[in-house]
């Protein structure tokens, strides 16, 4: 491949990539721009002058899906704006049964396709596309794990690492497992290599992702669980901050509580997804939890670590939800007291189950439930953020805030974004702040101490 090489070191070439959906592929853009950095190609700021441009995508909602499409196709003049420059779509989209091929046939300057499977195989294709000027397809169902793909993260004290690929859950809503494949873990030991020299080269966070965290190891000879990962990273890396997501509720063991409050790196912080209040709803979603064991399992969360910040995930207007099921929703929400919901209208995607089901509803309620639900939970994120008031917290800078130079922001443990005025803390310290009052999604506070604690 130095002949690849040669020829985009010499021609000077850029890349641009664009990322759309969740924190998967936004780390597989690192993994994407790792391989482009290595074949020589530069990241270039701006899209308009991008010898190459990647779309990532996601097709978890079918909006998602549409506006690709809508960009996608304003991407027709770039070819004649930039001459010989390739455009590639990867991701969920092209994962998908057939897309791909459909993909490439209504877009016929689109150069490149591949799937999440294919990141690996990206030094090839672009052999195929920018030296034999061909067109090339790679979205095939190939479920082994590829490991030492180049990655290039961005400066940051925070770095994310995958530990589990693919879903088996079949939620009826949800395409993912069709586009993602069957549920494979990664070797802890390649696991704590990699996070051994994230630690050694800065990062100080990580977060640990998969569809479904709490099924790591099932299928590995070494019987590693989710839990004696965590404790394994622990104890064996220098990591000060350990997050994670998504959890499913259905798999949250007694280890895995216990470890909270146990662990010194394990943040004070769960993400997990609730989809519905509504027993009878979950059942429907094929969740395999009910709203009584959601609710004791947070219960016992908070019994072991009271001031954990809990964030979930719910969907409104799932086929068949009544007034009475939305509601339970409501009060769900109300009697946990989210930190933050991300909420979402039931969007129909072809091929799952759900799809198929009696009862899809008017898009007039599902727009009122859910303007609804987000009144609800902005409510509850002002009371949580409130109890910060007066605390003093400990925050990982990360970057200068909106108001220049005198305004770094941060996050604190319990993923909280505090903005605070310190002209000279640096990206990567962790100062303690004391808050002093609450934005509409953030904390705001001042620098009491900006020892270097790391
Ligand atoms: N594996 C993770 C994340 C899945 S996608 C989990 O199980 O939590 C992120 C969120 O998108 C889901 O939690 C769900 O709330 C939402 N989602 C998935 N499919 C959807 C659909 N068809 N319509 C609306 N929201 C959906
Ligand atoms: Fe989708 Fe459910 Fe798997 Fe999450 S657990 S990715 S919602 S099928
Ligand atoms: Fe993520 Fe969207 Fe794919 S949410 S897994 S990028 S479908």
């Amino acid at each position: 491949m130095e002949e690849l090489k040669k020829y985009i070191t010499e021609k000077g070439l850029t890349y641009y990539i664009e990322t759309y959906g969740c924190q998967m592929n936004a780390h597989e853009s690192e993994k994407i721009a790792g391989v482009l950095d290595s074949l020589g190609y530069c990241a270039s700021p701006e899209k308009g002058t991008a010898d190459l441009i990647v779309f990532n995508t996601c097709c978890i909602r079918q909006h998602a899906e549409a506006r690709l499409y809508g960009n996608l196709g304003a991407l027709k003049e770039h070819k004649q704006n930039v001459p010989g420059s390739l455009i590639a779509v990867s991701g969920c989209v092209p994962q998908q049964p057939d897309a791909a091929q459909k993909l490439m046939r209504r877009f016929p300057f689109v150069d490149i396709a591949f799937g999440t499977n294919g990141i690996h195989k990206l030094e090839s294709m672009l052999y195929d596309a920018l030296i034999c000027k061909k067109r090339v397809i790679a979205a095939d169902n190939d479920d082994s794990i590829v490991e030492n793909v180049p990655v290039s993260r961005s400066q940051s004290p925070s770095a994310f690492v995958n530990i589990i690929y693919g879903c088996n859950n079949f939620c009826t809503y949800c395409i993912v497992p069709y586009v993602r494949g069957r549920e494979r873990s990664r070797q802890p030991d390649d696991i704590i290599r990699e996070i051994d020299e994230l630690c050694q080269n800065g990062v100080t966070e990580i977060t640990l992702l998969g569809q479904n965290v709490n099924s790591f190891g099932s299928g590995l000879s070494c019987n590693v669980s989710f839990s004696e990962l965590l404790k394994r990273i622990d104890t064996q890396t220098g990591v000060k901050r350990l997050r994670f997501m998504t959890s499913h509720p259905k798999d949250i063991s007694d280890d895995l509580i216990d470890c909270y409050g146990r662990l010194k790196c394990l943040c004070e912080h769960i993400h997990l997804p609730v989809q519905s209040g509504s027993s009878r709803i979950l059942q429907l979603m094929n969740r395999r939890y009910t709203r009584e064991h959601y609710l004791n399992l947070i219960g016992r969360l908070k019994e072991r670590v009271p001031d954990i910040a809990i964030t979930t995930d719910i969907i409104v207007g799932f086929p068949g939800e009544t007034e009475e099921d939305f509601e339970q929703t409501l009060s769900l929400v109300e009697q946990v007291k989210y930190d933050a919901a991300y909420t979402f209208a039931y969007s129909k995607r072809t091929g799952t189950k759900a799809a198929d089901m009696d009862g899809h509803l008017d898009k007039k309620i599902v727009s009122e439930r859910l303007a609804r639900l987000n009144a609800l939970v902005k409510q509850t994120m002002r009371d949580k953020n409130a109890e910060y008031i007066g605390k003093t917290v400990e925050v990982l800078v990360e970057s200068a805030g909106k108001r220049g130079r005198e305004e770094m922001s941060g996050r604190t443990r319990t993923a909280k974004m505090v903005s605070f005025e310190s002209g000279s803390a640096l990206i990567g310290q962790y100062v303690m702040v004391k808050i002093d009052k609450i934005m509409a999604h953030t904390l705001h506070g001042v620098c009491v101490d900006r020892e270097n604690k790391s």
